[in-house]
């Protein structure tokens, strides 16, 4: 799976980078979470999803292995 951070929910709160190191840096500029790129590791998926559940601003989402990684909003 992959992960992503919304930049336009994120309001820093920094439990993701906390809980999942290896998988969330924050911004020097504004503390701000960004998320790896690629994969992440089948070790820490756990973790992750731990990050998603604890985001207050449910900031974070995963994208299945089966789903392009977009940034274009969901349309319904
Ligand atoms: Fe942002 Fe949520 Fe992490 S608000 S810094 S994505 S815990």
């Amino acid at each position: 799976m992959k992960v992503r951070v919304q930049a336009d929910k994120c309001q820093g709160h920094t439990i993701c980078a906390m809980q999942a190191p290896e998988i969330f840096t924050l911004s020097d500029y504004d503390g701000h979470s960004e998320a790896i790129a690629g994969e992440v590791p089948a070790g820490l998926e756990a973790r992750v999803s731990d990050a998603v559940r604890s985001c207050p601003e449910q900031a974070i989402i995963i994208i299945p292995d089966d789903e392009p990684d977009s940034d274009s909003p969901e349309e319904s």
